[in-house]
């Protein structure tokens, strides 16, 4: 059942280009997004997405995308701190609520405290047979099928598909993506199924880098932009399955205190795919290495060619379009993650104290 991997969350990393062309067919017709479930984002003021874990992760990357493609304020909650903060909900507030599971007891928790309160109440699930879909008012599926990895790995992917989706239809309704972008949007995201296949080519540098990751005992995770969430899913991913302490840091905020961590033992992680916002990332980048932090800068061809100097490791991912970067970089923070569990030894699929579903507090 695991099809030939060692582990399933192996099986799960090399599915995703299946299960997220899977999930692209059920909201692309044609050149355009189509919902299953219509939802009118022109009539709501703001969108609050709450979540935990990888799946906040996946929220804090579509807040990037709600205000640049659909100039609709976007907050972002940890399940478990909205619950208890008594926020206000206006009536004019979205509330969408993000769970693989659909049984986070936080999560449902916070639902509920949002019931009554919000306009409406969405959700982006994996089990639509689960406690969240039950009490949303719209279901959006992420269509990944059975994840049995503890670490999230498909079902986070498609997450951001899902959310990609949706923050293009509501660009389109609020009038922030014509016809013609709506289309090329979309061409972008059908190129990306093939660009995850070509990006799982990256594996075997992961693997080769293990070993000296493995002997970490610190890793720090950079990123600006949506690449600053993925830092965290980079760090998220390395602590829960090979047990090695990773932390993220937005790049700009480096220099306001990390930086002080910053010594030859340290390896640095560093997300820059090429993007308007590349030239300030390497320029936090070189702030290590002139501290002596071991580089592992993960870019384009292009990146690599600008920026390669004096870097520890480069991972060249294929070239993309920034508004999808963050899917495809997805690869890079489970690879790393994957890879140096392995060469540790760890149980990959059940590390210790975690479990699939978390239904207590
Ligand atoms: C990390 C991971 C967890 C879950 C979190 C929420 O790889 O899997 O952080 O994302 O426990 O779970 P769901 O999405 O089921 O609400």
């Amino acid at each position: 059942e695991k099809a030939g991997h060692r582990h399933f969350m192996g099986k799960e990393i090399h599915e995703q280009p299946q299960t997220l062309s899977g999930v692209l067919s059920r909201y692309i017709e044609g050149d355009r997004i189509v919902l299953p479930t219509d939802y009118d984002f022109s009539a709501t003021d703001r969108i609050q997405m709450v979540a935990c874990g990888t799946a906040q992760i996946a929220c804090s990357v579509a807040k990037y995308w709600f205000e640049a493609l659909a100039r609709l304020p976007a907050e972002v909650d940890i399940a478990s701190e909205y619950r208890y903060r008594e926020g206000p909900v206006g009536i004019d507030t979205t509330a969408l609520f993000v769970s693989q599971s659909g049984e986070t007891a936080d999560t449902l928790a916070a639902l509920r405290y949002a019931r009554g309160k919000a306009r409406a109440i969405l959700s982006v699930v994996n089990v639509v047979e689960s406690s969240i879909a039950r009490d949303s008012d719209i279901i959006y599926p992420i269509h990944a099928g059975v994840e049995v990895g503890v670490a999230s790995t498909k079902a986070f992917v498609n997450q951001l598909a899902v959310l990609l989706c949706l923050a293009i239809a509501a660009g389109v309704q609020r009038g922030e993506i014509d016809a013609q972008r709506e289309a090329e949007l979309v061409a972008g995201l059908k190129l990306l199924p093939g660009l995850m296949s070509q990006g799982l080519t990256i594996e075997e540098r992961c693997e080769a880098l293990a070993s000296r990751l493995s002997e970490a005992s610190d890793i720090l995770f950079l990123g600006r932009g949506p690449m600053y969430p993925m830092a965290h899913e980079g760090a998220l991913k390395l602590k829960e399955i090979s047990y090695i302490h990773a932390e993220a840091y937005a790049s700009g905020e480096l220099k306001h205190g990390p930086i002080a961590l910053v010594d030859r033992t340290l390896p640095v992680v560093v997300f820059a795919p090429m993007d308007p916002l590349f030239e300030k990332t390497v320029s936090n980048m070189q702030e290590v290495m002139a501290r002596e932090g071991q580089v592992l800068l993960v870019t384009d061809a292009d990146g690599a060619k600008q920026a390669s100097d004096g870097v520890w490791e480069v991972l060249v991912m294929p070239r993309i379009d920034p508004v999808f970067a963050p899917i495809l970089y997805a690869l890079p923070a489970q690879l790393l993650a994957y890879h140096t569990a392995v060469h540790k030894g760890t149980d990959v699929d059940q590390p210790r104290n975690l479990a699939k579903s978390v239904t207590v507090e």
